[in-house]
């Protein structure tokens, strides 16, 4: 019996102006996985902390186990996994927690296995993870989540994604209200169609970020994070956003956008301490209107998942997980 224990970050995906095809990772925080190989050609779920109750331990219905099983069968292996799950993050915060799940899980498995799919290779079945999570099969939280760093997806079909160089002094600052919106309500309010002008701004705008961020050139990274074609309808599902957002970039922050579906909200600044000031600036702007949020500040994650442990069969005992086998 073998047991790994991997953690995958969170992910700000959509960076502005890129809904659904750029997003980068952050080391903090992220979802832990136990996983363990037993005998029973099954794959369990045996014991989820941190999702209060929310989260099905049916693996046929939880991202973490579906991910595994249609690994799994792909390669060819009848494989008896458990997985252990503890949730780092909020549920519905905009932070990626599906995507953190189903990446660490399928790292987990592919290093438990002796690795025989390349990081590339997992992200389709992270992909499906995000379709059962939300009932789109977007790739802009599970690519940087996988990969680390910036992420573009330039294509889905044929899926092609390209890791962004980025600026190593690049902070982000994320501030999740403790309000829940689910990603597939904030899809299904989105306009079917739009406006070739704001198309036309929209693209200036992720050419202009990838450039910058290429370039290593900060104002045009400032220039560039703005984004006329979602912000403005999903903004309305965050109180106070524009107040958030306008003390974010009076604090010193380069851009301040809806981190992924919201209510998270991210801003970009370059160095720690003007991360800090803007994480107080939003902070109180939400507290003004009685609302309560968790903060991040966070480099970006360079590294994707990585292993904590490796067969280290006391973990289980010293952390409280259960010790599980066939
Ligand atoms: N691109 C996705 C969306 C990210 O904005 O719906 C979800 O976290």
């Amino acid at each position: 019996m073998k047991q790994i224990r991997v953690f995958a970050p969170a992910t700000v995906a959509n960076v502005a102006c890129g809904f659904d095809v750029l997003g980068f990772a952050l080391n903090e925080p992220g979802d832990e996985v136990i996983m363990q190989t037993n005998d029973s050609e099954e794959v369990t779920i045996s014991k989820i902390i941190g999702d209060d109750g929310k989260l099905p331990l049916n693996a046929n219905k939880n991202t973490a186990g579906v991910v595994v099983k249609q690994y799994l069968e792909h390669i060819g292996s009848k494989q008896g996994i458990d997985i252990q799950l503890q949730k780092r993050m909020p549920l519905g915060s905009g932070l990626g927690s599906s995507a953190a799940s189903a990446v660490a899980s399928l790292f987990a498995v592919n290093e438990l296995l002796g690795s025989p799919l390349t990081r590339q290779e997992l992200l389709p079945f992270a992909m499906e993870g995000e379709r059962i999570a939300c009932g789109a099969a977007h790739a802009d939280n599970v690519a940087p989540a996988l990969l680390g760093g910036f992420v573009l997806v330039r294509s889905y079909a044929p899926l092609d994604v390209v890791s962004i160089p980025f600026p190593k002094d690049l902070v982000a600052t994320v501030v999740h209200p403790q309000i829940e919106i689910r990603t597939e309500d904030a899809r299904s309010i989105l306009k079917k169609s739009i406006l070739l002008k704001d198309a036309i701004q929209q693209w200036g705008n992720i050419g202009g970020l990838i450039a910058g961020l290429i370039q290593e050139d900060y104002a045009l990274i400032k220039r560039s994070l703005q984004d006329v074609i979602i912000e403005p309808v999903r903004s309305l599902l965050i109180p106070s956003f524009d107040k958030v957002k306008k003390a974010a970039l009076d604090s010193g922050a380069l851009g301040c956008s809806i981190s992924g579906s919201g209510p998270s909200i991210f801003a970009l600044s370059t160095s720690l301490a003007t991360a800090g000031e803007i994480a107080s600036a939003m902070r109180k702007e939400l507290k003004m209107i009685g609302i309560d949020c968790d903060v991040y500040i966070s480099p970006i994650n360079k590294v994707g998942p990585r292993v904590i442990s490796n067969n280290e069969s006391s973990f289980a005992a010293r952390s409280g997980y259960a010790t599980t086998s066939a």
